[in-house]
């Protein structure tokens, strides 16, 4: 492979434009060239984020003294050999980005083809500094230093080191991804963070996304009209708060491609709430003719000549693994054995309050407030007076899901999630605007293991939290100590909690006001403290959650803008039966 200047007319007509603005996509750079020279191992060192320093190395090809002379210079590549920009395999064909991360840092360049002596050249912001010989094994190591520390304008739009490596972090995760073939290692501040050998793509993806991914994903694997798509997507109750785990792919090429995931989104239509979002790892397969990657100058979107066609495939191809799989929920796991439906003679004594200990053990924390109940469901005969209930009294549950009661009017049937969920979070809110959310400490701290992006995003807003009664504290670099948790969240599973709520605080950044956050985040909270449909609730339980929905303001509504109950009227109910 000889690297040549590009012919001026080729040159025009490569999508122009900045190709180096973060650490991370100096990396990702860096990291596609030791891929497009068939590297089978590339090792990658990050110090502060990258800002301090980058270095990629990799056993690919490696290039000769003169190719390495020519690398550095602007549009000069050998991966364009028959002008070919219609038909790229590789990830670069513009001969752009070393000489653009050289023109922005100190940059040293060693490389050596395999029979032959290693070369190396060091540049100061383009210029050359020193050149000779160099000891390394065959391949190409390129170490990247002070970025951008003579360009003010883009240093002074540089994150934090933390949210620099975070970024980082997701440009390697979406080529090792792309090449599940090749190994992968990330090395940040010292730490080994990535060590990834050779695999499959489902073990690949398996290793990067989620290990549940094996439990609670569903394959897909579809061919329609010369278009392929594979990869593996969350059933819809596997789900994020974020879409920050959507990993997609063209012929190998990670983008993050605005029709792509709005097909994605429309698969999972009526599956999954509004504000949910899926975990998704798909590699589309299309004719190199099919689709145009010199659209975007970091070629992170795609232009397809059927875009209509590679829609319909996406979402026709998730929908129709989701409806092979449709009985399986990642819920499943989670649902207690059903309970025998028996009538009991015996009445139910009405709810006694009983105080909360401070100190509870997680497990004999009561669902609903101060009510302990055993639990087992049970029909209940009609004698308690139905009169002074404006939502009845309980008489069952269906499907584990759906509390019937009866009221003096007619059938009233609650929805017991969706119910539930908006009471903890008016709770939530009522006890933060009185100044104290009741916390519960747990008996036992809980450590949870994050990424180190996940556990900083958390750590930054502690405080903010805290208020809200989830009281954490940083446990070294990758996990998060959980003191106590809102009083109002019974018990929670903490860890998919945390994981949320980091995801949330990505997601929402500082656009939004303190207020602003605080609201979602409570309504994440909210969600996690709630019984999920599929609970079995005991008679006393279901006419406690009645009667607080009662008292408790815009109930009738969960959050995510469902009702939380309906009501038959005994004339409805009539008029069913013909009685009418
Ligand atoms: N790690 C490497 N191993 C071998 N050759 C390399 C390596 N990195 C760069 N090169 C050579 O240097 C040339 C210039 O690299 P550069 O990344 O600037 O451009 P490119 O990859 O051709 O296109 P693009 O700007 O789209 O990335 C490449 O075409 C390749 O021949
Ligand atoms: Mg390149």
């Amino acid at each position: 492979m000889s690297i040549r200047r590009l012919p001026s007319e080729l040159v025009d007509r490569i999508a122009a434009g900045e190709v180096v603005e973060r650490p991370a996509s100096a990396l990702k750079e860096l990291v596609e060239n030791a891929l497009d020279a068939g590297a089978r191992n590339v090792s990658v060192r990050l110090s502060g984020g990258g800002i301090g320093l980058i270095e990629v190395v990799d056993d690919g090809t490696g290039m000769t003294p003169a190719d390495m002379a020519l690398a550095i210079e602007r549009h000069a590549t050998s991966k364009l050999p028959e002008d070919t920009i219609d038909r790229v395999t590789s990830f670069g064909f513009r001969g752009e980005a070393l000489p653009s991360i050289a023109s922005v840092s100190r940059l040293t360049l060693e490389s050596r083809e395999c029979g032959a002596d290693g070369w190396r050249i060091e540049l100061d912001h383009g210029r050359k500094l020193a050149e000779g010989p160099a000891a390394l094994p065959p391949g190409t190591r390129v170490r990247v230093e002070e970025l951008f520390e003579k360009v003010p304008a883009r240093r002074k739009f540089l994150r934090t080191p933390r949210a620099e490596y975070a970024a980082s972090l997701d440009a390697v995760k979406r080529l090792a991804m792309a090449r599940p073939d090749v190994a992968f290692i990330l090395e940040h501040d010292g730490r080994r963070i990535l060590s990834l050998q050779s695999a499959t793509a489902p073990a690949r993806v398996a290793a990067l996304l989620a290990a549940q991914l094996e439990k609670h994903g569903v394959g897909i694997d579809c061919v329609r009209d010369g278009l392929g798509l594979t990869g593996v997507v969350s059933l819809p109750t596997f789900n994020r708060g974020v879409a920050d785990q959507q990993y997609l792919f063209v012929n190998s090429r990670p983008v993050k491609d605005r029709m792509l995931v709005g097909a994605l989104r429309a698969a999972y239509r009526d599956l999954i709430a509004r504000d949910r979002h899926p975990i998704a790892a798909l590699f589309l397969h299309v004719p190199l003719d099919e689709v145009d990657v010199n659209v975007h100058p970091a070629k992170t979107e795609v232009r397809f000549r059927d875009a209509a066609a590679v829609r319909s495939l996406i979402i026709g191809g998730i929908r129709a693994a989701l409806d092979a799989e449709s009985h399986r929920s990642a819920a499943h796991e989670q649902v207690a054995a059903p309970v025998a439906w028996t009538t009991s003679e015996q009445l139910v004594s009405p709810p006694a309050p009983v105080a909360v200990q401070a100190q509870g053990v997680r497990e004999q924390r009561p669902l609903f407030n101060g009510i302990r109940v055993e639990p087992a469901a049970r029909a209940e005969p009609a004698i308690e007076p139905v009169r002074s209930f404006p939502l009845g009294v309980a008489r069952g549950q269906v499907a584990n899901t759906y509390i019937i009661a009866e009221a003096e009017d007619g059938l009233v049937i609650v929805d017991q999630h969706a119910a539930h969920e908006r009471l903890v979070l008016e709770r939530l809110r009522a006890a933060r605007i009185g100044g104290a959310v009741p916390r519960q400490d747990l008996l036992i701290p809980e450590v949870v293991e994050f990424e180190e992006p996940d556990c900083d995003r958390l750590e930054s807003n502690f405080a903010a939290l805290g208020d809200l009664g989830l009281e954490l504290e940083r446990f070294g670099p990758a996990s998060i100590l959980v003191r106590s948790v809102p009083a109002a969240l019974g018990s929670p599973d903490v860890s998919t909690l945390l994981s949320d709520l980091a995801g949330e605080i990505a997601e929402l950044g500082s656009a939004l006001s303190l207020q602003e956050r605080l609201d979602h985040v409570e309504a994440t909270i909210a969600c996690h403290g709630s019984v999920r449909a599929g609970r079995v609730l005991s008679v006393a339980e279901m006419n406690a959650l009645l009667r607080e929905m009662e008292v408790t303001p815009r109930s009738g509504q969960c959050n995510h803008g469902r009702p939380t109950w309906v009501k038959l009227a005994h004339s409805d109910i009539e008029k069913l039966f013909g009685r009418k």
